[in-house]
């Protein structure tokens, strides 16, 4: 199916600000994945994919064959009604798993996609990041929580809000590695040095081995010129962490959320399906897949 084009933006200036990047914006490739892995998806900038790609990539690696759990940490609740699951229609939310220390089996929704499942979000979820600064390890909630049920899932999924408070610490707290979706736009690297400096306080603080895994490049626009400018300087500091698979901004992604669908069921044979099945592979490269 042949998408409608997006109408091309005005020519931005292409000139990307960098910010000064610590050293270790400079990191060595790292090994494949070891599965079971938790990955929050987390970016403090609103709006760059992050909610897009926990969906999609977590759709693509369930159709891998992966039995794979999206955890919805954004009070938002955009990951939720994205896979098909009505606010309303909730019964128990990550809300209860964080502050009321309900078991998360008893929160999993399962999703139209086989082997793909969510812990959803309500809106009370935004009365946590204020709810949980008195309480005892408020940090390590969602770790405690999510440690029941690690065998039970290839891949943990954790869409973080476009914040750095409690919520996001407790979703850095819980991964393995890190996954930061990066918009093809201007100012795309603005709040990058100081999300790796809260990457690494958490690291120093709460979780020793969290690797910062990579970047994914979306929301890209061939047409413009300050996309490509984006993606060579990203490509710059980053180096190896950055997935080769970018994301190209279509409408059709843009679309999928309000049927409440992932793009590989939306619009199976569509750019955005094509490009979030080649990320999940990327992911995932290496990894053993789980029988059945
Ligand atoms: N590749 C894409 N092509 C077109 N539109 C996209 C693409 N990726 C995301 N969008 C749209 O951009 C908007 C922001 O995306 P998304 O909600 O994934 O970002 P976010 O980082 O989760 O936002 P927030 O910080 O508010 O949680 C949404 O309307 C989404 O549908
Ligand atoms: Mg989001």
């Amino acid at each position: 199916m042949t998408e409608p084009d997006v109408e091309a933006p005005a020519e931005a200036p292409v000139e990307v600000p960098a910010p000064a990047l610590p050293p270790e914006a400079m990191m060595p490739p790292l090994p494949p994945i070891e599965l079971p892995s938790v990955l929050a998806i987390a970016n403090q900038k609103g709006g760059v994919g992050k909610t897009t790609t926990a969906v999609n990539l977590g759709a693509a690696l369930a159709e891998l064959g992966f039995r794979v759990l999206v955890v919805d940490l954004d009070p938002q609740g955009n990951a939720t009604t994205g896979l098909g699951i009505s606010h309303r229609n909730v019964e128990g939310s990550v809300y209860d798993v964080v502050m009321n220390d309900v078991p998360v089996e008893d929160c999993v929704e399962p999703t139209s996609v086989r082997n793909l499942f969510v812990i959803p979000a309500t809106i009370d979820l935004a009365g946590a990041e204020i709810e949980l600064v008195p309480a005892m390890s408020r940090e390590l909630k969602l770790r405690r929580a999510l440690g029941a049920v690690s065998g039970d899932y290839d891949f943990v999924l954790i869409d973080c809000p476009p914040s750095l408070g409690l919520l996001t610490v407790n979703g850095l707290a819980a991964a393995d590695a890190v996954l930061v979706p990066i918009q093809c736009e201007y100012y795309a690297l603005e709040g990058l040095g100081q999300l790796l400096r809260n990457v690494k306080l958490v690291r120093t603080n709460l979780n020793p081995t969290l690797e910062m895994r990579g970047i994914v490049l979306t929301m890209f626009d061939a047409r413009t010129k300050l996309a490509e400018q984006v993606e060579r300087e990203v490509r710059l500091h980053f180096g190896s962490r950055v997935y080769r698979t970018v994301v190209p901004r279509t409408v059709r992604i843009s679309e999928a959320p309000s049927f409440g669908q992932p793009i590989i069921v939306f619009d199976s044979s569509s750019r955005g399906a094509i490009a979030y099945r080649e990320l999940a592979k990327e992911v995932s490269r290496g990894a053993s897949r789980r029988a059945g």
